[in-house]
């Protein structure tokens, strides 16, 4: 049986059109996806969008439509941004989806049959753009601590999930997996909160009805959270798909760690259902140094991204430019810069040059002696760690290598066919290991040297057919 690797994106809240920084975890989702794939894994990519809950029914209320004309209106809009950034998810999942309410509704009742939901009175701060309470110290001068906005006081009848019960079984969890939460740094956040005290979770209102009916009272309207986790358990519940559960890793921002490390093992312990192997936390991009936001005006959204200097060099730049987990300020002036010095002078240039003298003066079989200078095992060890910037770092060292193979050798001068076979066959290991990042890219090189993108075919000695020069694969910026 062939391995699995199930990875998910949070699904985001379709109030708005999608931003660079929900383009960032879908693009790590999807090199991830791409990477296991060509590794010969049997692949499920899922990420969707959050419909439900109080934010979404107020902002459709503003646009004058139901809360489902609303999102519906938008969600052609997430599909398009990801179709024009390539991402290629197997699943788009809409917490509105009949089969997602259904889980949803029989895990509930499964929760309550076993004594973890009580009703009681909630009364405490609700902040509507993070569909979350605060307690009165969460408060940063009694606005949200996230949005910086004023904060509603509520008072109402509500269930609660006994969260305090599994604090001692979540602390252990973490202990017995030491890798479920990464990076490390945010591990250690988590656990000396949790270790501080749980309280039992509210987790549903009566104050509006835009969301999914508890199956033992209408009258409440399940907590956009508890809702809103189990997308990722419910994707799963379709036959052929069973076999993805647990998750291999939920690709998260940073912001909405607690909910992921915290709540939603305790509702899957609870419902007694495995848990999935990891979080992993990415960190937050600002832009010109301030937080992405649509009111200040500092927002990117996904065709102005592309519009910079084209699908490749965006995903590129995101992963390459900061470490995945650290914050980094979004500049477009950086990306050009990138997009110039690295795709195009370095790797464009680099299949260019070559595949023009091999037009030009032929290729002759040969070993290649270039690719020990590959150092595939690194490359391999950065991604499994999630280190992607590390691992383009190491893949642009073999491009240099090749390039300055190419000068020191002077092969324009030479035109000796071993040696330009030997640099055909490194583009197309370069090329393979590329196209979870750049894979628009990639597939024109495959094409032009006429390979298949898949991993074997990285040490696998590459057919001698006629070559044409390349087209441009980056214009100068
Ligand atoms: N709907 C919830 C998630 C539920 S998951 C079961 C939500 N949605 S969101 O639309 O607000 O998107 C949050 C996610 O978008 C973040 O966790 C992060 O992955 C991504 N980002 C949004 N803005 C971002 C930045 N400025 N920088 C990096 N990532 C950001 O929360």
């Amino acid at each position: 049986m062939k391995n699995k690797f199930y990875v998910t994106t949070p699904i985001y809240y379709p109030n708005d059109i999608p931003h660079v920084g929900h383009a960032y975890t879908t693009i790590a989702a999807d090199v991830l996806a791409r990477w296991y794939k060509i590794k010969g894994y049997d692949v499920f990519f899922l990420t969707g969008t959050d419909e439900h809950g109080k934010k979404i029914e107020n902002t459709a209320r503003k646009h004058n439509k139901s809360p489902k004309e609303f999102v519906d209106s938008l969600i052609p809009k997430f599909k398009d941004a990801w179709k024009k950034l390539n991402l290629d998810y197997d699943k788009f999942i809409r917490t509105t989806d009949k089969d997602h309410e259904k889980t949803v509704q029989e895990i509930l009742q499964k929760v309550y049959d076993k004594g973890d939901i009580y009703k009681g009175q909630y009364e405490g701060y609700y902040c509507t753009g993070c569909e979350a309470y605060y307690t009165e110290k969460d408060l940063d001068n009694g606005c949200c601590p996230i949005h910086k906005t004023k904060i509603e006081k509520l008072k109402e009848e509500s269930y609660f999930f006994r969260l305090s019960k599994y604090q001692k079984q979540l602390l252990e969890f973490y202990k017995k997996n030491p890798d479920f939460i990464s990076p490390s740094i945010r591990k250690q956040e988590v656990i000396n909160r949790v270790k501080e005290g749980l309280k039992d979770l509210s987790i549903s209102r009566t104050s509006f009805d835009w969301g999914i009916p508890l199956p033992f009272n209408k009258k409440h309207i399940a907590f956009v959270w508890f809702d809103a986790l189990f997308n990722y358990y419910s994707a799963t519940r379709k036959k052929g798909k069973e076999k993805f559960w647990p998750a291999d890793v939920h690709l998260i921002g940073k912001d909405i760690i607690w909910f992921h490390t915290v709540y939603w093992p305790a509702f899957l312990l609870s419902a007694g259902i495995q848990l999935p192997r990891k979080v992993f936390a990415h960190g937050w991009w600002t832009f010109d140094k301030e937080k992405i936001s649509k009111s200040r005006g500092k927002i990117i959204n996904i065709s102005e991204l592309i519009g910079i200097a084209g699908a490749d060099s965006a995903r590129y730049f995101l992963l390459r430019h900061i470490p995945f987990g650290e914050d980094g300020d979004f500049s477009e002036k950086v990306l050009v810069e990138r997009h110039n010095n690295e795709l195009a002078n370095k790797l464009g240039n680099l299949v260019s040059r070559v595949s023009a003298l091999a037009e030009k003066c032929g290729a002759e079989k040969s070993e290649n002696k270039l690719l020990k200078k590959l150092k595939l095992n690194e490359i391999e060890t950065y991604i499994k760690n999630y280190g992607f910037d590390k691992a383009l770092n190491e893949i642009f060292a073999f491009i240099d290598s090749c390039n300055e193979h190419i000068q020191k050798e002077k092969i324009w001068e030479t035109k000796n066919k071993k040696q330009l076979y030997e640099l055909l066959d490194s583009i197309k290991a370069i090329a393979i290991l590329l196209w979870p990042f750049i894979p628009e890219t990639s597939e024109k090189i495959a094409k032009n040297l006429g390979f298949e993108i898949k991993w074997d075919n990285i040490k696998k000695p590459l057919g001698v057919k006629k070559i044409r020069k390349s087209e441009i694969l980056f214009n100068k910026i």
